[in-house]
């Protein structure tokens, strides 16, 4: 059973005929497009996306999903993906360095659903690094604040491109590993505090729903 599909497609039941979908970035996400794109032609409903990244941008011209922004329309359900989640519903995000985006569209949600496998269940965050989403020009500065809080912070690099991974917006990305986060709510606004972060990867205090896929079943967490 593909847990990520599972709960991919049940999040696309959740949408209603006319309303804006934040569309999500990842392969968890990718599931719930390819259902809305189906539900669309089956159905024929009448929803907007609002894309959170090129990945999912592409997704929704490939599913014929008429595509808006916010400048345009408020977004009624966000639905995404996440790296890791507490049982405070706390998120770390940015795995596919599409975070920035992502908190503007989940954040605006009048609902965020998040989608998650079981794997990404975690008692506290901090295994899986903190992406943080950098000016270029800052990479000395925010090494230092990183490391003076304690974490290890590395430029995530490209696999099929020399060099760094360049973000959708053409900042650089580092993984900040603080290997166990007692306070999610006050790292996340620390983080945004140091100059050249555009925004970092952990989402707390976000989530309205999860929709977990396990291997015995679909289980919705409110
Ligand atoms: C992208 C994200 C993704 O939602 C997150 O990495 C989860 O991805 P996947 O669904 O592929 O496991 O935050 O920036």
């Amino acid at each position: 059973m593909n847990l990520k599909k599972l709960a991919g497609f049940k999040a696309a039941e959740e949408v209603k005929d006319g309303e804006i979908i934040g569309l999500g970035t990842g392969s968890t996400t990718h599931y719930f497009i390819e259902s809305l794109g189906m539900r669309i032609k089956e159905e024929e409903i009448a929803i907007m996306g609002i894309p959170t990244s090129y990945q999912s941008f592409l997704l929704a011209k490939q599913w014929k999903i008429p595509v808006t922004s916010l400048e345009e329309h408020d977004v009624d359900i966000a639905v995404d993906g996440a790296d890791e989640i507490d049982s405070d519903f706390n998120l770390i995000k940015g795995g596919g360095a599409a975070h920035t985006l992502e908190k503007i569209v989940d954040y605006s949600a009048k609902r965020f659903i998040v989608i998650v496998d079981e794997t990404k269940l975690v008692s506290k965050l901090g295994t899986f690094p903190v992406p943080l989403e950098i000016i270029s020009q800052s990479i000395k500065p925010v090494f230092q604040e990183l490391k003076d809080m304690g974490a290890d912070p590395e430029i995530r690099m490209a696999k099929y491109k020399d060099g760094p991974v360049i973000s959708d917006n053409g900042n650089f990305i580092v993984d900040a590993n603080f290997y166990e986060i007692d306070n999610p709510i006050q790292l996340e606004k620390d983080l945004n505090s140091i100059p050249g972060v555009v925004e970092n990867g952990i989402f707390s205090q976000m989530v309205d729903e999860v929709i977990l896929g396990t291997s015995e079943g679909v289980k919705v967490l409110k």
